[in-house]
């Protein structure tokens, strides 16, 4: 008797020997002291397994998928980590941010998080400049930090990270510059304001083996132009998001790591050249943009589904 595994039949002794290996395998795990490790650990074969018996998988095809993480494994380093950048492509970032930041009430929505965040960012505080000199349209950004019940949330750490308008992050370049990010705290009414670029669009690094998938299954690698956005509070959930730019063209051919939401795209209003600045900033008569992004913060203990 033969039976169907994938696109292929399959005898029945041949699915038991298959299926004695994979149950061999999960039985393994069972004296893991901890009990989450082997949960993680059976799963995880179980559903590999069947991938492997699904498609049938050649040899030469496991041989190219070992040589694929060798060679990420290769190219990462402290500035470049390409195992992120296989999770984003692959949409498992933004899977794990859904299963762990359910939407609660009007909370302002997570996004994918990125290789780009470093610690101890300048504190530019309200008013101040997170571009430092990276070329860009300047962007005046004002909102404020609320809870779900509406109260102003003082003192809620806000950082922002963002690319230049050549599409780079400043620890992409070979210098020391610390350009386009920065942090400040929401003020005692929970209102923010700060000045940085306009978003532009740009590709995820893609000169490496994740550039090389991307490039054999014919997706791009540009990312819908966006701001990072990172805030935290006493008490609250910490967010993780961006902001995205409203009539981006990049929204409608898709986004590289599946990061867009609805609720983040905003307005970012053009200000023509010699328009008033909000804080009497001049620009020396150059064009400027501004946005309005409104946060909400759920509460800390807030479970995975969003209780
Ligand atoms: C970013 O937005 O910075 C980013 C996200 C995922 C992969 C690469 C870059
Ligand atoms: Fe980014």
């Amino acid at each position: 008797m033969t039976r169907t595994e994938g696109s292929r039949a399959v005898s029945e002794a041949q699915r038991r020997i298959e299926e004695r290996l994979t149950e061999e395998v999960v039985a393994s795990f069972a004296g893991a002291p901890d009990r989450r490790t082997r949960e993680l650990m059976e799963s995880f074969t179980r559903h590999l397994h069947a991938f492997i018996r699904e498609v049938r998988l050649t040899e030469d095809e496991w041989k190219r998928a070992i040589d694929f993480l060798t060679a990420a494994g290769n190219i990462t380093e402290e500035k470049r980590q390409e195992f992120i950048l296989l999770s984003d492509v692959l949409g498992a970032s933004m899977q794990t941010i859904a299963v762990n930041n359910e939407a609660y009430r009007d909370a302002t929505e997570s996004t994918v998080f990125g290789p780009f965040f470093v610690e101890d960012s300048p504190m530019v505080g309200n008013g101040g400049d997170i571009a430092a000199g990276a070329p860009g349209t300047p962007c005046w950004v004002e909102g404020t930090v609320c809870d779900t019940a509406g109260d102003p949330v003082p003192q809620a750490r806000i950082e922002v990270w963002e690319a230049d308008e050549n599409g780079f992050y400043d620890v992409q370049y070979s210098d020391e510059r610390v350009t386009g990010r920065g942090h400040l705290f929401s003020e005692i009414d929970g209102t923010f304001r700060f000045w940085g670029l306009t978003p532009t669009p740009y590709p995820i690094p893609h000169d490496g083996p994740v550039g090389e998938l991307l490039a054999a299954v014919n997706r791009s690698p540009v990312r819908a132009s966006h701001l990072h956005f990172m805030v935290s509070a006493e008490n609250k959930r910490t967010l993780v998001t961006h902001i995205f730019v409203e009539g981006d063209p990049q929204l409608e051919v898709g986004d590289s790591v599946f990061g867009v939401k609805e609720s983040l795209t905003k307005r970012f209003a053009e200000q023509p050249a010699g328009t008033p600045t909000p804080d009497g900033r001049d620009l020396d008569g150059s064009p400027w943009c501004k946005v309005r992004f409104d946060i909400v913060l759920a509460p800390a203990q807030v479970d995975s589904r969003g209780r």
